[in-house]
């Protein structure tokens, strides 16, 4: 089947068309219809077992539709598992990494990973002060870091994956308000970037923040989508506790 093009003569990066996930009875993911660009952050908001993270789960190949598709720059994740995970990075809420290693051995572990050749000791360091890790900290074990330190761990990951896309789970859940007021500049960052930021959060406030997009699921439907420049913060509680209504 032809994938119709986007204005810029490209696939979206992140498309789901119908996709949809049943476990059992229930119907975590109804039938989503999403197409995300280039320097878009679309923020998920939804109450608990809304559909959030099973969404992501479907991007990144964890969990297999059970009808419609999921798609990383026109490519259907279950038919190229390889190709589209080589674009795209992963940041949940908590970011797993090893914990007697350093912040700088972290990252060469998980880029080797990635497989597409290291960018060298010296510019993963730079790249670590870049996600905001403070200087003294890269070659501190992790075992010793915050939770904020460790989320900075996962942008730089992305990063020295030079990711096309990103998909966050909570991100920001448990950070304080400074840690997540720097999370957001690092979003803002790879916006400018051009990568395309797929987000599931329950803050609203950091949502209207960060997000270019935000879209609000219930029931595994996602039952209302906006632009972020066009409500203030007082609109995004309102219009999202509407939604709440039965
Ligand atoms: N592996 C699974 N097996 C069975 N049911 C599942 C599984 N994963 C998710 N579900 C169900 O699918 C629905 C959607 O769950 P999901 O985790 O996507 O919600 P969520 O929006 O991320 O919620 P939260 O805000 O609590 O993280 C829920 O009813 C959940 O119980
Ligand atoms: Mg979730």
């Amino acid at each position: 089947m032809q994938i119709p093009e986007s204005p810029n003569g490209r696939a979206p990066l992140l498309e789901a068309r119908g996709l949809s996930k049943r476990y059992g009875s229930t119907q975590a993911l109804d039938s989503l219809d999403l197409a995300i660009e280039p320097g878009e952050v679309y923020c998920l908001l939804g109450p608990n077992g809304a559909g959030k993270t099973t969404t992501i789960n479907l991007f990144l190949g964890f969990a297999a539709p059970t009808a419609g598709r999921a798609l990383i720059a026109g490519l259907d994740v279950s038919t190229h598992d390889r190709e589209t995970k080589e674009r795209i990075a992963y940041i949940p809420e908590q970011v797993m990494l090893y914990r007697n290693l350093s912040g700088l051995e972290n990252l060469e572990y998980f880029t080797a990973l990635g497989g597409k050749g290291s960018p060298g000791r010296e510019r993963l360091a730079e790249i670590l002060v870049e996600a905001g890790l403070e200087r003294d900290a890269v070659d501190r074990r992790v075992s010793g870091y915050s939770k904020g330190m460790r989320q900075k761990i996962g942008i730089a990951i992305s990063i020295a994956k030079e990711a096309d896309a990103l998909l966050l789970d909570e991100p920001t859940s448990g950070l304080d308000p400074k840690a997540s007021n720097e999370f957001s500049g690092l979003i803002e960052r790879l916006r400018k970037r051009d990568v395309a930021v797929l987000m599931a959060t329950h803050d609203l406030f950091r949502a209207k923040e960060t997000g270019t997009r935000v879209g609000i699921m219930r029931y595994g439907r996602l039952v209302t989508e906006m632009s972020t420049d066009e409500i203030g913060h007082a609109d995004l509680e309102r219009i999202y506790l509407e939604h709440m209504h039965d």
